[in-house]
């Protein structure tokens, strides 16, 4: 076990995670934890260069399992080079989106099989995942309708149609209720200062049952 805590927040896009992330990380700060805020796909230099090219629209087209394997590639840069060393100096790392993403967007809004994504998981993490998910939870529409208001959606996911985030919130609610230890789902229809609260207390459930396993 790494001294430090893997949190992941996963959501479609609009329900507030870039939010979310930094209320979390101040909440943990003013405990005095060591904070590492980074995200997916990206948080590295390689990685982020990586997420370039998958994210921006490209005249070529790039197929479900081409962008699976990308998505794995710049979490195992990801895993390497910034994750795992925080985690072993204590650090907790919180994370926006992880493997559940993947799960979700190319496994429930792609339609790559989910065994493939599983597969890939045990080659690229090494036995390494998230000790708590906050999944932040809202109607498609809901979401929609904030994303919109943040301003023009370009990339290669925030100009899908509807229908895709009805499979991809679908694919989310399937983890959660195979994993309902590890995966929290945060109803994020709700104000900021309500969801944040959730997720601090989410956080400091984590950090007693840590200070508990690690005992006196
Ligand atoms: P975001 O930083 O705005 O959340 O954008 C990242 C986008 O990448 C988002 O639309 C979800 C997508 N994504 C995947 O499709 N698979 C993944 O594994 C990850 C991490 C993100």
């Amino acid at each position: 076990m790494s001294p430090g805590k893997f949190v992941t927040f996963e959501g479609i896009e609009g329900v507030g995670k870039s939010t979310q992330v930094a209320r979390a990380a101040a909440h943990l700060r003013s405990r005095g934890v060591e904070v590492v805020v980074t995200r997916e796909p990206g948080g590295t230099p390689l990685a982020e260069a990586l997420r370039r090219i998958v994210l921006e629209p490209q005249e070529e087209p790039l197929d479900g399992i081409s962008e699976l394997l990308l998505m794995f590639a710049a979490r195992s840069i990801h895993l390497a080079n910034l994750i795992e060393p925080a985690l072993r100096r204590g650090a907790w790392v919180l994370c926006d989106r992880f493997t559940d993403a993947t799960e979700a967007y190319q496994g429930g809004g792609r339609g790559v099989d989910v065994r493939d994504v599983h597969a890939l998981e045990r080659i690229a993490q090494r036995g390494r995942r998230p000790d708590l998910t906050l999944l932040l939870d809202a109607p498609v529409a809901v979401a929609a309708a904030r994303a919109r208001a943040r301003g023009p959606q370009t990339d290669r996911f925030e100009t899908e149609r509807t229908e895709f985030f009805e499979r991809v919130r679908a694919a989310y609610l399937a983890i959660l209720a195979r994993e309902p230890g590890r995966v929290h789902r945060v109803d994020a229809t709700r104000g900021i200062e309500a969801v944040a609260q959730d997720v601090a207390g989410s956080l400091d459930q984590l950090a007693v049952r840590g200070a508990l396993a690690d005992g006196p």
